[in-house]
């Protein structure tokens, strides 16, 4: 494909997008942009001309039929749990994600999670700010410590491991819950969240969304992690059963929580926002410039090799299989 054909190939990118990503679409093929990822938004022009979307997830069945000559979607993330990639895999269509570049950042966040629910430090800092620390005093003493904690990770994929090595060096016990035991970890391994819930007092969710993982933190889960327990959820919040973590914080089922991510972003559950032992970020998981930009050239070059090479860099596993249409 020559330079001019490439700039011919229309790549819809529905919605608010990163601006590099946008830039470099811009430069490089032809951008259609709509408002929302809504198929009724697609028109007869967009139908006939749409060879590539680059999304931050939410690309439904409905929408890829919607355009019947698209051959890959690009999606800009690790966790494409939004993007119905069977669907895609059933038509040919190629799906892409944006693993590895966000991993130590995802990580890295995660443990700031962790170290501000156990040691209460977004409070801390605003007592600091609205000036209590002058006018009443010291700021309490935190209840919980990360000191004597067991660690348990649900998700040991690339992220998982990259905060267990960090856990490591917080001189942390580990154990890890995951589809299959990972062969060279040295984590002990639970074959049922359920297991590691019980064997652990603080749990971190990493585990990707979708149909197998809806819900699986649920009252059963809070219950064996028990009334030390803190819950940390950097993967997606559809794993969680925000009604009953909220029961659970309330009533002592466990001591506090952590989440980065939410069922319904970016609405958040009240009973999460008012509740006094929870620290609460708004999915900022990878959100740096510096990751962000990693992510958005991944993102960007699997649609160009896509075009040019006819080969994707970063196939998700349900599309590993397509091929490019001569
Ligand atoms: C991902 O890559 O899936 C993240 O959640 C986006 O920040």
């Amino acid at each position: 494909m020559t330079n001019a054909e490439q700039q011919a190939v229309a790549i819809l990118v529905p919605g608010q997008f990163n601006d590099h990503a946008v830039g470099r679409i811009d430069r490089t093929f032809s951008r259609v942009w709509i408002e929302r990822a809504d198929p009724s938004l697609v028109s007869d022009d967009m139908r006939k001309a749409v060879r590539g979307i680059a999304a931050f997830g939410g690309i439904s069945a409905a929408l890829i039929d919607a355009l019947p000559h698209l051959e890959i979607i690009a999606n800009f993330g690790v966790g494409y749990d939004s993007v119905d990639a069977r669907h895609a895999a059933q038509r040919g269509i190629m799906v892409t994600n944006t693993p590895d570049v966000l991993t130590e950042e995802v990580a890295d966040t995660a443990l700031g999670l962790l170290i501000n629910t156990v040691r209460d430090l977004p409070r801390a800092e605003t007592w600091l700010r609205d000036g209590s620390w002058m006018r009443h005093g010291n700021y309490h003493l935190s209840r919980l410590t990360l000191r004597g904690r067991r660690a348990g990770i649900f998700g040991m994929g690339r992220i998982g491991r990259a905060i267990a090595r960090r856990l490591e060096a917080f001189g942390l016990p580990i154990a890890y819950h995951n589809r299959h035991q990972v062969e060279d970890l040295p984590y002990e391994y639970h074959g049922t969240l359920k297991g590691l819930a019980e064997a652990v007092d603080t749990l971190i969710s990493v585990a990707p969304g979708g149909a197998s993982t809806e819900k699986a933190v649920n009252a059963e889960i809070l219950s064996a992690l028990g009334p030390n327990g803190v819950f940390i959820n950097i993967g997606r919040g559809s794993t969680v059963d925000e009604a009953a973590l909220a029961a659970a914080l309330a009533n002592g089922t466990i001591a506090a929580a952590g989440l980065d991510v939410f069922a319904d972003e970016p609405n958040v559950p009240p009973a999460l926002l008012a509740a006094p032992n929870t620290s609460l970020l708004p999915h900022v998981g990878s959100a740096s410039e510096h990751t962000r930009r990693a992510m958005a050239d991944l993102c960007v070059d699997n649609l160009v090799s896509w075009f040019s090479e006819r080969k994707a860099l970063t196939p998700v596993p349900e599309t590993a299989d397509v091929k490019a249409r001569a």
